[in-house]
């Protein structure tokens, strides 16, 4: 599709009547989904437009998991066969964005650590709940004034339910060992599981304190340019070493151990909220 998809006026309708009447900034559009804020004169939204059969069925999945999370609301509906759902816009910056310092070479670590072990505090006390994201990445963890909020849960599964007919582990580059094994062998569905989400996790830090992905492909000779989502993790099976800038290298010997940790021994992400609160800023 080129260009922003329009906004359906359905979903329109249902951000105004929270809203008030609302003008839209278009956020992102990949892959059958796009994304608008909403802002009317009584608060904002977020609209989600889910096109195409897989666009609308993620889409149609993310809205039915908002509506079990007791901490969002969501009103969702059709307009033909695309599927949108409209959530409270969460006011916050992004792991990624209250990161920057730390990108940009500042010493003055202490806020983004308790940001980072914050994210770990969220994730723990979702996967208390029973609930997996599935796809953890830095621009997932919105930190606003009363607590860290997750969003995009279109691959989260809650334990005890049917895993979905197929799951690619999220984004490819935070997708670990274990997971990308059985993606790419088996046994089928594949199920997300808590373990993968904290090595995800662990990812999401190393990429928001160096701002690269954690794996160093080109030491294995793989340009990440040329290589397919299958290649790619059928070398993340194979093993690859972390990206050598360490410009904090106590934060990320913590987050190293989970990278390098098989499932069974990696911590858990309230384990790894308590060693990195340990860290030194
Ligand atoms: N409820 C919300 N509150 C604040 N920001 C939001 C909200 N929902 C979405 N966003 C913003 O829109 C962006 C895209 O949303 P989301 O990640 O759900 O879409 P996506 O199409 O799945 O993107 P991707 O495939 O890249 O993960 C987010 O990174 C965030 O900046
Ligand atoms: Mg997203």
């Amino acid at each position: 599709m080129g260009g922003f998809a329009p906004c359906p006026p359905e979903a329109v309708a249902a951000a105004a009547a929270v809203c008030g009447p609302v003008s839209l900034t278009g956020i992102t559009e990949r892959r059958g989904t796009a994304v608008w804020r909403a802002v009317g004169p009584l608060g904002g939204a977020a609209i989600k437009l889910g096109y195409g059969a897989e666009g609308a069925e993620i889409t149609a999945r993310e809205a039915a998991t908002l509506d079990a999370l007791p901490d969002y609301t969501v009103v969702a509906g059709r307009s033909g066969a695309d599927v949108w759902y409209v959530t409270p816009w969460l006011d916050g910056p992004s792991t990624w964005e209250l990161f920057r310092p730390v990108r940009d070479g500042s010493q003055d670590r202490a806020a983004p650590l308790a940001d980072a072990v914050a994210l770990c505090r969220t994730v723990a006390d979702f996967h208390a709940a029973g609930w997996v994201h599935g796809d953890l990445q830095p621009a997932h963890g919105i930190h606003t004034t009363s607590g860290v909020r997750l969003i995009d849960f279109a691959w989260s599964w809650r334990e005890g339910t049917d895993p979905w007919r197929e799951f690619n582990g999220g984004i490819t580059h935070l997708v670990a060992p274990e997971l990308a094994a059985r993606i790419a062998t088996g046994p089928q569905p594949v199920k997300p599981s808590p373990a993968a989400d904290v090595y995800a996790l662990a990812g999401v830090l190393w990429t928001c304190t160096t701002g690269r992905w954690p794996l160093d492909y080109e030491a294995v000779g793989f340009t990440v340019k040329d290589t397919g989502p299958a290649e790619l993790r059928q070398a993340i099976v194979t093993g690859i070493p972390l990206t050598g800038a360490r410009p904090w290298p106590q934060f990320q010997s913590v987050l190293a151990e989970v990278l390098t940790a098989s499932a069974s021994v990696r911590p858990t992400a309230g384990e790894l909220a308590g060693r990195l609160s340990e860290v030194i800023p």
